[in-house]
């Protein structure tokens, strides 16, 4: 059920002070703690996500990143606290938030083409499916597979298919667990290369996007801002803005001075 937040006086206060204004962000974490079973996962979460941002969480495994993730999607609740939609508590999942899991998480007995036509389905579009899957399979260089099945395709084309099924519903916010973790270092330097192309050029006017990684490098590369999670229970222990110019490469962010700091500086929050 989709509840609409009343703010009270108590948390105004805090918005003012925060700037955390539920209208000024797209997503917004106030004092976030979830709970899986008895374990209390992460606690005390508060970050905002400015509209059009895309925003990395870096962390050590087990503090928390999916969990968050989830709880955006409307997959888990959260036992204080809210996060916030356009101001609005998600409660549930919503198809203005589209999510690509960690482990692809595609439909193993769906070709290619019927696993990223799902979502829409799903939101009962009947007019039109076919050429949005048909654009996205030649943006994410897919064209040739749209009729094989996952087990056809290498990590790094499903995860491909796992973008652009996540893209073919145009959500205003996409979740990306660790989209990178499970393909070779080559195929993953050509992935996140997509994904800057991509967002740079198409969605970045479009989409809202939170990104976790381990790789600070990545988190560099990828992200207008970059939060460190750390400890369990998982809370915020850094939180960064990337100010290098877009567009960016691997190569290309290193020459900036930019760059070493921040990296040191995320090393050091996640070695404290
Ligand atoms: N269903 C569950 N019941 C109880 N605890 C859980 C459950 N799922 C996850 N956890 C615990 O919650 C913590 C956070 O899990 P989560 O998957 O969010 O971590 P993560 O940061 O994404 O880790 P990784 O980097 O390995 O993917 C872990 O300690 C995990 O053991
Ligand atoms: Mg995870």
């Amino acid at each position: 059920m989709t509840s609409y937040s009343t703010p009270d006086a108590h948390q105004h206060k805090l918005y003012r002070e925060l700037d955390m204004s539920p209208s000024a962000s797209k997503i917004l974490f106030d004092s976030v703690e979830i709970s899986l079973g008895k374990r209390l996962v992460v606690k005390d979460i508060s970050f905002r996500l400015k509209e059009h941002e895309l925003l990395c969480i870096v962390g050590p495994s087990g503090c928390g990143k999916t969990t968050l993730l989830r709880a955006v999607a409307g997959l888990t609740s959260v036992r204080r606290g809210r996060i916030l939609l356009d101001g609005i508590a998600i409660t549930r999942p919503t198809p203005q938030i589209a999510m690509v899991f960690q482990h692809f998480g595609l439909f193993p007995w769906k070709t290619v083409r019927a696993n990223i036509e799902y979502g829409l389905s799903v939101q009962g579009r009947r007019f039109g499916n076919e050429e949005i899957v048909t654009h996205l399979l030649e943006v994410m260089g897919l064209e040739d597979y749209g009729h094989c099945y996952p087990y056809e395709l290498s990590g790094g084309m499903q995860q491909r298919v796992g973008i652009a099924r996540a893209l073919a519903i145009q959500p205003e916010v996409i979740l990306l667990d660790e989209p990178f973790s499970a393909v070779d270092a080559i195929t993953r330097e050509m992935l996140q290369g997509e994904l800057i192309s991509l967002w740079e050029n198409q969605q970045r006017r479009k989409t809202t996007a939170i990104l976790v990684t381990h790789d600070i490098d990545e988190a560099i590369l990828l992200g207008d801002r970059i939060l460190v999670l750390c400890g369990s229970p998982g809370q915020v222990r850094l939180e960064l803005d990337v100010k290098i110019p877009r567009p960016r490469t691997p190569q290309a962010i290193r020459d900036y001075p930019a760059y070493s700091q921040l990296r040191r500086q995320i090393w050091e929050a996640l070695h404290a």
